[in-house]
């Protein structure tokens, strides 16, 4: 029997302990709580399995606690807050399937039975709360000798454990993303990599937000290409994301072929992470957020999902836009327009949000190429006040994928285009401090020319704030309200518009 001392250091474990006690059940913690502590990692919240009523218990310790208990009735789970961390309570299940029916019998059953319904070995370990020994492992499956392995496996038989909830074929794939570090992957057993191959088309069976919950988790880990392709080689892929399947492949045409673009994506993708990773430690990415209809500035203590997804996106048009020239080889002209245009829809099939993330999301696709374009032409102020201005305050997420976007077998050629591409950064930074464009705001409004031409709302506003806004960016004047007032009143008296004072 394994004792383990100091991960259950948390008052609350006693005190869950001495409510199960007065109430004669028997209580454990099992699940990720478990598995993290052994990994050495955080774990954000804390399950218990209880040998009886496992809403009993938490209203028990809701009363030891002075918390309110949040109770879910109809999955006979109930939920409470201590210190911060969530505490959720079940009643230990054992559920068995008859042949002619696909509804589960769910009765009450004991810490074992429970156990084997869960999805893997690592997830399926529990420490003790009883008195008499307190912080013993429970681990009737070798969950602990799996997780020293890096191995997921299913406590049954895969087919069994797939077929109670098809979901956990993409969770095998995100916890052996998540749990992989540099030099330790996790590695998803044979015999149940052939069980997801063989049982894949389960997964329509899911609700699409389930789906999409699973990809957020993917993405933002530290190498999330480990879970796209672990989803292709078992065909998951094409039930989940069928357009990233289009990637795949390279076409011959007279001895020329193009870049992979499968293989290129997740290269981007990773490259994203750790460049992310890097510039968070470094205190030098922001999210920007409404709060009360006010943009606020925040430093990005976190990877942001929405970067990842546009990482995940950037190239997606490309197989709609290929095309072999003569002259030029392989093209993918417009890639970046059609891949802005698949971005709803890939949101809306995945029931996914359709707010400012997904436009975030958009403009990404769409603007991916731009600053790279910059490295090949002459620099000029207008064409960086132009991005500035169309980024806004994405640009330093822009700059960020496009850097993570210059891949090539070739590292001289990387070399070059970095080192270019590192001017490009340093000439936004200059332009930026010199003209403020990145929260670009017309010095013109509207009401100012409605009043100062006593007009209604019409036609010629837009093309008067247009007219400034062009030549503030094209750098013929300053961004500031006395020069763009007197370029705008010369060009409103050559539209024929007379001030009324
Ligand atoms: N579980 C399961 N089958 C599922 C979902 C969950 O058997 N489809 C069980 C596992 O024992 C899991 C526990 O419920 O450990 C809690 O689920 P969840 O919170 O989703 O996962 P964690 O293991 O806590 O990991 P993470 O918080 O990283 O998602």
């Amino acid at each position: 029997m394994t004792v383990t001392q100091g991960f259950l250091d948390n008052r609350i474990f006693q005190i869950i302990s001495k409510a199960a006690r007065s109430k004669g059940v028997r209580a454990f913690v099992i699940g990720g709580y478990v598995r993290d502590c052994f990994l050495g990692r955080k774990s954000k919240d804390i399950d218990i399995v209880v040998e009886g009523s496992g809403i009993e218990l938490a209203e028990a310790v809701g009363e030891l606690v002075r918390s309110n208990v949040t109770v879910f009735r109809n999955f006979g789970t109930a939920m409470l807050k201590y210190k911060g961390t969530e505490v959720e309570f079940v009643g230990a299940r054992k559920e068995s399937y008859r042949r002619d029916s696909r509804k589960p019998i769910v009765e009450d059953g004991t810490l074992e039975d429970d156990q084997q319904r869960r999805d893997f070995t690592i997830n399926a370990m529990a420490f003790s709360l009883q008195e008499e020994d307190f912080g013993a492992l429970v681990d009737p499956f070798g969950g602990i000798r799996d997780l020293a392995a890096g191995i997921i496996r299913t406590p049954l038989d895969p087919d069994t454990t797939y077929s109670d909830d098809p979901l956990r074929m993409i969770r095998a794939v995100r916890f052996a993303t998540k749990l992989s570090e540099p030099g330790r992957r996790f590695t998803i057993v044979p015999e149940s990599l052939e069980s997801i191959r063989r049982n894949r088309n389960r997964l329509e069976i899911l609700s699409r937000e389930r789906i999409a919950e699973e990809l957020d988790k993917m993405l933002v880990c530290s190498e999330p290409s480990i879970g796209f392709r672990l989803m292709e080689e078992t065909g998951l892929l094409e039930y989940v994301l069928p357009q990233l399947c289009r990637l795949k492949g390279v076409e011959n045409v007279d001895g020329h072929g193009h870049k992979e673009n499968f293989t290129h994506t997740l290269e981007v993708l990773d490259n994203v992470a750790a460049a992310e990773t890097e510039a968070i430690a470094e205190g030098r990415l922001s999210n920007f957020e409404f709060e009360d209809g006010v943009e606020v500035q925040k430093q990005r203590t976190e990877p942001y999902l929405w970067l990842r997804w546009a990482a995940l996106l950037h190239d997606i048009g490309k197989p709609a836009t290929k095309r072999f020239d003569k002259e030029t080889g392989w093209t993918f002209h417009g890639h970046e327009v059609v891949g802005a245009r698949m971005v709803p829809k890939i949101f809306k099939s995945l029931k996914m949000p359709l707010n400012e993330k997904m436009k975030y999301v958009e403009k990404l696709v769409l603007l991916h190429l731009r600053p790279i374009s910059l490295v090949t032409e002459e620099v000029t102020d207008s064409a960086v006040r132009r991005l500035l201005f169309e980024a806004g305050n994405d640009i330093d997420d822009l700059m960020l994928l496009c850097n993570a976007d210059i891949t090539s077998k070739n590292p001289r050629k990387v070399e070059r285009l970095k080192q270019n591409f590192e001017l490009v950064g340093r000439k936004l930074a200059e332009v930026e401090a010199k003209d403020a464009i990145r929260n670009f705001k017309n010095p013109i409004t509207g009401e100012y020319i409605m009043e100062l031409y006593g007009i209604p709302p019409c036609r010629q506003i837009g093309e008067l704030k247009e007219f400034v806004k062009n030549a503030i960016l094209d750098g013929i004047i300053g961004n500031n309200f006395a020069e763009a007032d007197v370029l705008m009143r010369k060009h409103a008296s050559e539209m024929g518009m007379k001030p009324v004072k």
